[in-house]
């Protein structure tokens, strides 16, 4: 554990947040995926280390056949779908729509269900998220709304910030810019490269994100327009 500290907003005044379904049942969750899966990867460590007791990894869908995410969820025996989005434009209400009926074929659900982006490099269609309302997270690495879109730590590296980080967020229509729910700050370096802030700042998205599915599967959380709280 290192010294940065997880920050997230309290004082809970108006619902308006998603509400997992309490009981028993597990929140089934889908994770959406692109590439190397080190996100996917904590999130099922933590399922599985019982970090996350009320949620279960239903499917995780790639848009690219043969990356290391879905090596990752067959380790884990966690079902995986390729929806090869190969041609296809980075948002598609089309694409989309099939992504939705393999969710639901899993059971990921809007009225119980969690969609978690890790390191999924497509745009969701307004449609996508409205189906989905306030129950997809997305994890991205800078403290936004400063640097979001690709190459953020890149960014922040030249733009000469001494502070960047990690977010874990809400996802609104806008890319990167839904209600943030964690954040943790990892201070730039002078002999940082791109690479050694990326290790530093991924370190960190490792830590937020099972928390911040956690905090959601345990329903300790609350939407007030940007802000999320946690209940009291
Ligand atoms: C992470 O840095 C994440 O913040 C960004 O894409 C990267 C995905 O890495 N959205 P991984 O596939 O989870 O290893």
């Amino acid at each position: 554990m290192t010294s940065h500290r997880i920050l997230v907003a309290r004082r809970p005044h108006i619902l308006e947040a998603a509400e997992p379904e309490q009981g028993d049942s597990l929140v089934p969750i889908g994770v959406l995926v692109s590439g190397r899966g080190s996100n996917l990867e904590s999130i099922l460590d933590a399922v599985d280390g019982k970090y996350i007791t009320k949620g279960r990894v239903n499917v995780v869908i790639s848009n690219k056949p043969s990356v290391g995410a879905l090596e990752i969820a067959r380790k884990h025996d966690v079902p995986t779908v390729i929806l090869d989005d190969k041609g296809l434009p980075k948002m598609d209400s089309d694409y989309d729509g099939k992504t939705i009926a393999t969710l639901e074929a899993h059971g990921v659900t809007p009225k119980d269900g969690l969609v978690a982006l890790a390191g999924y490099f497509r745009i969701l269609s307004p449609q996508f998220v409205d189906h989905y309302h306030n129950r997809i997270m997305n994890v991205h690495p800078a403290l936004l709304p400063a640097f979001p879109g690709l190459d953020a730590q890149k960014r922040a590296l030249e733009h000469g910030v001494k502070v960047s980080g990690a977010t874990v967020h809400f996802v609104a229509k806008e890319v990167d810019a839904g209600p943030v729910i964690l954040q943790a700050h990892v201070p730039i370096r002078d002999d940082d490269t791109v690479e050694t802030l990326s290790e530093r700042i991924l370190r960190q998205e490792h830590r937020l994100y099972p928390e911040a599915i956690r905090l959601f599967t345990d329903d300790q959380l609350r939407i007030e327009g940007r802000r999320v709280v946690l209940k009291t």
